[in-house]
């Protein structure tokens, strides 16, 4: 266990935050442990912090979810059915799954983050979703010690949201394994994504297998989006909004060429924030270490020393003026974490 513990390494913003402990967890005991001989002390569970923005130094322990190993506990034809331990990098499941031609997340490869933190706010990317291929997910209440498994239904999946981002469960159940459903036979690969398509394209591709997919996809985020080892980033910083369909017309009035994407919901469209962002004429901003990318206008980067409350403060500036020019209110995707035990 680690005490007075500098952040900085476990958190892709490169926040130079401390933490009073930080302990790595190898196992479910030991979370189980650490409840009981620590009851009253404030806890945060974090993967590879790469959803994360530390608004201060954290009173309390850091539970480093460390827990490896995978199993897979039923085969067919058709299917496997797989259980992987929260510790895993999302990443090398991707890349373990493509390998074994295993179908559905090959989509989401070079996604940073720790498997237990997918289902969290249901990790998305290039037309799929986790959810999509999420069977049931592995819990400890970390007050009460007791064992909560969450089925697909009961994880109440949307757009980067589940139930474990709900206020009242924020920051209260440990994911420790997620059982996943992959495919073997008469799966759909999704190239749907404009951007998939052309890079098969021009590589001459025709009849895609997974390694296409998932090749394109990683050539796709290297050229986007900035690398966190280079410069600190936790990815789309807000969530695209959705908005009513009278609303968007009456945008449309204004800004023609505004983008939007239809969702299930009929009467709601989803707006890309990043343009929204980019023509308010925030790509590339920078105040001091804390900037707006400029390539990604979603994305809010650490240029070195910037804090926690630097990048929360430009985002509010952005929030305010995107409220001012679109009348929307931005939110935040990634989760701020405060001085005490839940994550915001
Ligand atoms: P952390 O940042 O460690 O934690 C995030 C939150 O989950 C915190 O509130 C934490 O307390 C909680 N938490 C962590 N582990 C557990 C657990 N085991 N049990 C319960 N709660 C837990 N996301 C996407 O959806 N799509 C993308 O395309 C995408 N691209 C990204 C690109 C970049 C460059 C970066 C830096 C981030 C990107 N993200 C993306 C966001 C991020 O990768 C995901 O949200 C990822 O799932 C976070 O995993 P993590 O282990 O780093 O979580
Ligand atoms: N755009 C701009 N200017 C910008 C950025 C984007 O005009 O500076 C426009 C683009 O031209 C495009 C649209 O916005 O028309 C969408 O951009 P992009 O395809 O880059 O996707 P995004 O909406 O910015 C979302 C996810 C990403 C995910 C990609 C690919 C959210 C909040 N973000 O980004 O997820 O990787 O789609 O599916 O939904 C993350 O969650 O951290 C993340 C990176």
């Amino acid at each position: 266990m680690l005490k007075n513990a500098s952040l900085k390494k476990y958190n892709t913003f490169g926040i130079d935050a401390k933490a009073d402990w930080l302990t790595e967890i190898d196992s479910v005991e030991q979370v189980l442990t650490i409840i009981d001989d620590l009851p009253d002390m404030p806890k945060l569970i974090l993967g590879e912090g790469s959803n994360v923005l530390f608004l201060n130094d954290f009173k309390g322990i850091v539970l480093h979810n460390n827990i490896k190993g995978k199993k897979i506990i039923e085969e067919t034809e058709d299917y496997i059915i797989v259980d992987v331990n929260g510790g895993e990098i999302w990443h090398d499941f991707v890349m373990w799954a493509v390998e074994n031609n295993y179908g559905g997340i090959e989509n989401l490869a070079l996604i940073p983050g720790k498997v237990g933190t997918a289902p969290m706010q249901n990790i998305g990317a290039y037309g799929v979703e986790v959810k999509d291929v999420i069977e049931s997910v592995y819990t400890v209440d970390i007050t009460t010690c007791e064992p909560k498994t969450f089925s697909k239904i009961a994880c109440d999946f949307g757009y980067r949201h589940s139930v474990f981002k709900l206020p009242e469960n924020k920051g209260q159940y440990f994911i420790h394994k997620v059982r996943f459903k992959l495919y073997k036979k008469d799966y759909q690969i999704n190239t749907s994504y404009g951007a998939i398509q052309s890079v098969l394209e021009r590589k001459n591709i025709k009849n895609p297998a997974l390694k296409d997919v998932a090749e394109a996809v990683i050539e796709i985020r290297r050229s986007k989006l900035p690398d966190p080892k280079v410069t600190g980033n936790a990815g789309s910083f807000f969530k695209n909004p959705f908005v009513k369909l009278s609303k968007l017309k009456k945008l449309q009035e204004t800004y023609p060429e505004i983008p939007f994407y239809k969702t299930e919901n009929r009467d709601l469209v989803k707006i890309p924030a990043g343009w929204l962002i980019d023509q308010a004429g925030w790509k590339g901003k920078r105040f001091g270490d804390a900037g707006v990318h400029h390539k990604q206008a979603l994305v809010l980067v650490n240029y070195g020393k910037a804090t926690g409350m630097d990048i929360k403060n430009l985002a509010d500036k952005i929030i305010a003026d995107i409220q001012d020019k679109y009348d929307i209110i931005l939110q935040p995707e990634v989760n701020f974490i405060d001085n005490d035990n839940r994550t915001q």
